[in-house]
């Protein structure tokens, strides 16, 4: 079989190469195609497009598999923990005792941000959304770091383990002081023998004199649902990551982008838009029937199902709902909304509308029950995301820094404004 694809365009053949990457996945490159035809392709909303080759994430959405570093979601989410698959994530292999315990060390020494920073959270009104705080102070962050943060991708990177570990860690510590604003209660700072996860419920919940510690169960869900986000390969938050590295911006201020694509309620925000509709769901004393007809309807969304590329049931909504039925179970409490979850989801799978557009649960439909049940606020949920997620855009932005021959991302438009208009003096329109 050849190893190119033939495009004919007015009468003209143009040949393109064929990619292959590892699993399979096939490709035309068509990056001389503008150059000797004088076309570009159209993709809107980038469906169909390959920005990039990449070492990180593996996801075939029609087989619903996912895959860190070439390692199964399933056996991570059994075996693993969130910093050790951080580290899988950004470094590229699984670490040894010696380095898991060098990079957890480095994570508690930047796990305090700097001292400076604290006042930044009072400038806040109080009902300031979480989000907007965390992107605004990470971006932040680069003025106290300049030593790391030099927009030059080469020095950037000789510091590369410290600013990883400067993100990773204060990505959690800037979440729960925001949190703290929010409610007025007075920060509560990191402790150095505290484990990430562990930390990260400390400061949410601990009190000047009553320290939180937290059920093991608690600690065990939520280091999985930051270990089912860490990394998903293209999505709008890590393509955004790149896009801004690729014009050699810092690491701070890339992942910092990162987080207001998260923000939106159809990536991120969707887990925030779960409960809200379970919610509303639970206060009309619908089962969930008059919810779904609705949105076959188009009047309302099925936030949690849906997948730019799962066509299949989402491997980490999986784990996750069967995890939710086992924190529940294991804490002794009962939820109303997962019933209605659970009764969405079954009816949702044996409808035509669903089934034809191959509709399925996807990461956000059972992660806000549980972080409900562990005492996450309910507007904290798309930041618990951006923490899990941490790793995987600063593997993309390292990947973008490295790359030898990287070039700014630049996609081309059609134009399809108004044309050779002439400018009318004000005193004439
Ligand atoms: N509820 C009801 N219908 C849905 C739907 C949902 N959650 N998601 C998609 N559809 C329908 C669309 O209306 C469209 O129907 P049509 O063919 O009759 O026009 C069809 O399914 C294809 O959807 P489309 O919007 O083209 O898919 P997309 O790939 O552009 O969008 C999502 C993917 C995730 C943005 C979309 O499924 C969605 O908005 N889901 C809810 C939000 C969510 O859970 N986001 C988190 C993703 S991890």
């Amino acid at each position: 079989m050849a190893n190119e694809a033939r495009i004919i365009v007015e009468d003209k053949e143009y040949t393109c190469p064929i990619i292959t990457g590892t699993e399979g996945e096939k490709a035309v490159d068509i990056r001389a195609l503008r150059g000797d035809s004088g076309y570009v392709t159209f993709d809107e909303g980038y469906a169909n497009t390959g920005s990039c080759q990449s070492n990180i994430t593996f996801i075939d959405g029609e087989k619903g598999i996912l895959r860190y570093r070439g390692y199964p979601i399933e056996e991570l989410a059994e075996h693993s923990t969130f910093v050790e698959t951080a580290y899988l994530i950004i470094y590229g292999e699984l670490p040894t005792c010696e380095q898991v315990e060098a990079f957890s060390s480095r994570l508690a020494r930047n796990a305090a941000v700097p001292n400076d920073m604290e006042h930044f959270f009072e400038g806040y009104p109080a009902k300031s959304h979480p989000m907007a705080i965390l992107s605004g102070l990470i971006n932040s962050l680069s003025c106290f770091y300049p030593q790391y943060a030099t927009n030059n991708h080469q020095e950037d990177l000789a510091n590369f383990d410290e600013v990883a570990a400067a993100a990773l860690s204060q990505v959690r510590t800037i979440a729960a002081m925001s949190y703290r604003m929010s409610q007025r209660l007075p920060y509560i700072y990191p402790k150095k023998d505290l484990r990430y996860v562990e930390n990260f419920l400390h400061m949410m919940f601990s009190e000047p004199y009553s320290e939180y510690i937290p059920e093991p169960e608690v600690s065990k869900a939520l280091n999985l649902i930051l270990l089912l986000h860490a990394d998903h390969e293209q999505n709008c938050s890590t393509s955004t990551v790149r896009m801004v590295a690729s014009s050699e911006a810092n690491l701070f201020a890339s992942v910092a982008a990162g987080v207001c694509a998260l923000w939106g309620p159809l990536h991120g925000g969707a887990n925030m838009a779960v409960i809200n509709m379970l919610e509303a769901i639970h206060a009309d004393g619908d089962d969930g029937s008059t919810f779904i007809a609705d949105a076959k309807t188009g009047r309302k969304k099925l936030m949690g199902f849906g997948h730019r590329v799962y066509k299949n049931y989402d491997p980490r909504a999986k784990i996750i709902g069967k995890a939710c039925e086992r924190v529940m179970n294991n804490l002794g409490v009962e939820d109303p909304l997962l019933d209605i979850a659970k009764h969405l989801e079954e009816v949702a799978l044996q409808d035509d509308y669903f089934i034809s557009r191959k509709l399925y649960p996807n990461v956000d439909f059972y992660s806000g029950i549980i972080m409900r049940v562990i005492g996450i606020p309910i507007n904290m949920f798309t930041v618990m995301f951006g923490i899990g997620r941490m790793p995987g855009w600063i593997a993309n932005w390292k990947e973008v820094a490295e790359h030898p021959n990287g070039r700014i991302y630049r996609p081309r438009q059609i134009y399809v404004g108004e044309n050779q208009r002439k400018y009318v003096p004000r005193d004439q329109r």
